[in-house]
């Protein structure tokens, strides 16, 4: 692997910044909080951290509305906090990735600040804006996500205009058919890549490019979000110039994009042979039923539509936007199991903090509720110590996940049984063996219902086997194989018996290995 670039071999491990860890006693997590458990992460076991936003922002979307790209919000620390963060952080071979957000900014930007002021400001054409339609209707019938399905138009009583804005009104779209848009979002990139930032996971990447008719969607398409849809051949285009901005720089810096479409089959073209995104998220997988045959068929997909050499694949299980897989899956087993999955497919994996915890979703109560789109449960703050605030004062900015007292940090660094173990026991896993972190996948014919196997290789060899139903079913192993790894921690370092157990996967070393 040492010829490959290091995303393609690595595990990144996202950071909701405001609820990985608070040291100032404030409720909301910061910067300094994430540096002081570094080593807690590299004794996990992963290679990158993605930081959610930590820009100055108004934090209407927690960020995901920029007010200014090149400087840290004072919630979260400062410039120098970023630098010590990032030193301290390659000083321990972890890289860094931030969170990029280029589809559109807040409207507390003063770039949308000047556009907005008049329609003759030299920024107006930097935005997305139009007239309205007859009777002032909005120009087009394109939704939000949010709002119940709004529209992504917000009339300006000045100018007599309505503004794009494909999330929330707060978060106008910037308009990339304009080459100044286009510079400007460059040097943005230069300006943490100079400082030495790894890369950029980028927001909504799909979405920057439009077709300037922005003509309607068919009727049965229009309560379907816009950003869902939208998937223009301008886009591509755009990609190239970015990509050229991070290629431009040593050290295979590298841009994973958010393509938010709901199609696997609409993902390669990101990456454009090579010449687009370096990664690309590919969701639709994200929501599947805990089903084998489900997953065989998104595993053959994925090896049919991605090109290991430009179109490297990613999983993911969980992240700051949807309920966590241990809610949605519904027991502990099946989330271990899943991780196991997660974590020996082919493709550079995505872990959301506090799944390594198994942490469910917090119950957040109607007065607590502070996001617009209801993902507060996802993304309630870690819990790092046994004692009864675990590491958090009285009342943290969300409330914290269910059953806290045992899925904290301290308690399962102590517990070898715990879902923490297994993540790190499954990072070492890949990490000593070629086949798991980058080698060939070879889906496995004739396996009981119910059970879905492959075999990784790459001079060496791993099996994989995982198990999606309840009972026992009799599996054939490699003769003599030993159990690497467990789901559920037993047999491991032993000769594999030839069955697995309700929601149960092992990774399967050869005898001789
Ligand atoms: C996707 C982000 O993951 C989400 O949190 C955000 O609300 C939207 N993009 C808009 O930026």
């Amino acid at each position: 692997m040492s010829d490959q670039p290091w995303w393609k071999s690595a595990v990144v491990y996202q950071i909701y910044p405001r609820s990985f860890a608070d040291t100032n006693g404030d409720g909301v997590g910061e910067l300094a909080g994430i540096r002081a458990h570094l080593d807690h992460l590299v004794w996990l076991g992963v290679d990158a951290l993605w930081l959610s936003p930590i820009f100055p922002s108004p934090m209407r979307d927690f960020g995901y509305d920029v007010a200014d790209y090149c400087d840290i919000d004072p919630t979260f620390g400062t410039l120098a906090d970023l630098d010590a963060l990032v030193e301290d952080a390659h000083a321990r071979g972890l890289r860094v990735l931030l969170d990029w957000v280029p589809a559109h900014t807040s409207s507390d930007h003063p770039w949308f600040v000047a556009s907005r002021s008049s329609r003759d400001n030299p920024r107006r054409d930097w935005y997305v804006w139009r007239d309205p339609g007859p009777g002032g209707a909005v120009p087009n019938n394109w939704t939000t996500p949010w709002s119940e399905g709004g529209p992504t138009w917000t009339f300006d009583e000045r100018t007599g205009q309505y503004w794009l804005h494909s999330f929330l009104s707060e978060q106008p779209d910037l308009n990339w058919e304009n080459p100044e848009v286009v510079e400007a979002m460059h040097d943005t990139l230069r300006f943490w890549l100079d400082r030495g930032i790894d890369g950029f996971r980028a927001d909504v990447i799909h979405n920057i490019g439009k077709d300037p008719a922005l003509a309607d969607v068919p009727a049965h398409q229009a309560k379907v979000p816009h950003c869902a849809l939208n998937h223009d051949p301008r886009t591509i285009g755009h990609l190239r110039g970015i990509r050229a901005v991070v290629d431009a720089y040593p050290g295979d810096r590298m841009i994973v994009g958010e393509v938010f479409l709901t199609e696997t089959k609409q993902v390669p073209a990101y990456y454009d042979s090579g010449r687009g995104l370096h990664l690309s998220f590919n969701f639709p997988p994200m929501f599947l039923p805990w089903e084998a045959a489900a997953w065989r068929g998104a595993i053959e997909e994925a090896a049919a539509l991605f090109d290991p050499e430009d179109a490297w694949p990613t999983w993911v299980l969980s992240n700051h936007d949807w309920p966590r897989h241990r809610t949605r899956l519904g027991s502990e087993a099946r989330a271990r199991a899943a991780a196991v999955l997660l974590l020996t497919l082919r493709g550079t994996p995505f872990l959301y903090m506090g799944e390594e915890l198994g942490l469910e979703d917090a119950a957040v109560p109607p007065e607590r509720v502070v996001d617009p789109g209801g993902r507060d449960g996802c993304r309630a703050p870690i819990p790092w110590t046994r004692d009864s605030g675990h590491g958090w004062p009285p009342r943290a900015w969300l409330p914290l996940p269910p059953d806290a007292a045992a899925r904290n940090v301290q308690a399962q660094r102590d517990a070898p049984s715990s879902t923490l173990h297994l993540y790190r026991r499954l990072l070492a896993a890949r990490r000593n063996c070629d086949a798991l972190a980058s080698g060939s996948l070879h889906l496995l014919d004739g396996l009981p219902d119910g059970v879905l196997g492959y075999r990784r290789s790459a001079g060496d060899e791993r099996l994989v086997l995982i198990h999606f139903q309840s009972g026992e079913v009799a599996v054939p192993g490699w003769p003599g194989s030993v159990v690497e790894v467990a789901s559920d921690g037993r047999g491991e370092g032993e000769t594999f018996d030839g069955t697995l157990g309700s929601d149960r996967a092992v990774i399967l070393k050869p005898a001789t290995s």
